[in-house]
């Protein structure tokens, strides 16, 4: 079992809650949808840093169960910018061998998306470089209700006993059962908050939060997380 290491590993799993778009567009005069916009073409700095650093797994937290309360205009702003950036990135992420995932309730979201994605999906999964995993309409308390219900049903149905029920287990029922917990976790806008985003998963990761809003995000801002990262000691509860 492991009690200690150093990290001067590098991550193999880093998630980011990408946040600041709104005040970074309300800094500029520019509705909220234009901090989206710019925050697309982060998404694509994140990714080519993970690939430069040999990182296997980035999840980013790009539409919330909360993101739903927001006003239908900008919802349907999202949802517009996530189907075009599926339809026009999946050629490249393709050539740059990044293999899709998501994660979330995605039958909430809206056709046209839900199929654009199943369509990027399906494009990719042959790919075995960077795996990118978008959390879309994901919730860490709905992730974990999901799991409890459908581990509860297979009790029910004399699939599985309590006894029977473990960590791994548990995990294995949740939506990111093919994936390693992360390593590290990067907030940006300088908010110090979960925010709901894989509350199961992160409880030995490391968090690094920069100040920076999400579209003034580079490839730099990445690099130094993870430099940030490998220089801390993780002990996961021992000394
Ligand atoms: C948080 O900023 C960001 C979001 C709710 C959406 C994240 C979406 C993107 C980065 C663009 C699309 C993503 C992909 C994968 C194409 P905020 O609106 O909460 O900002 P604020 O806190 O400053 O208001």
């Amino acid at each position: 079992m492991v009690t200690e290491t150093s990290s001067s590993d590098i991550p193999k799993h880093v998630a980011v809650i990408m946040d600041g778009n709104g005040r970074w567009a309300r800094a500029r005069g520019l509705p909220r949808r234009e901090g989206h916009r710019a925050g697309a073409e982060s998404v694509r700095e994140a990714v080519e840093a993970c690939k430069e650093l040999g990182i296997g797994y980035l999840t980013l937290y790009a539409f919330s169960s909360e993101n739903w309360n927001r006003p239908r205009q900008e919802i349907e702003a999202l949802m517009i910018l996530l189907e075009r950036f599926l339809k026009e990135k999946t050629p490249e992420m393709h050539k740059q061998n990044v293999r899709l995932h998501a994660i979330g309730r995605l039958d909430s979201l809206p056709d046209r998306c839900r199929n654009e994605l199943r369509r990027a999906i399906e494009a990719t999964s042959g790919n075995d470089g960077l795996n990118l995993i978008l959390a879309l309409s994901y919730g860490a308390r709905e992730e974990i209700t999901d799991a409890a219900k459908a581990i509860a049903e297979d009790v029910a149905a004399g699939r599985l006993t309590p006894d029977e029920i473990d960590r791994e287990l548990f995990a294995s029922y949740l939506y990111t059962s093919a994936f390693p917990d992360p390593d590290l976790l990067i907030r940006t806008s300088g908010e110090l908050r979960l925010s709901n985003f894989l509350l199961w998963q992160i409880s030995y990761a490391e968090i690094v939060i920069t100040k920076k809003f999400w579209p003034d995000f580079r490839k730099a801002d990445l690099h130094a997380a993870v430099e940030e990262y490998t220089s801390r000691q993780r002990r996961f509860g021992a000394i």
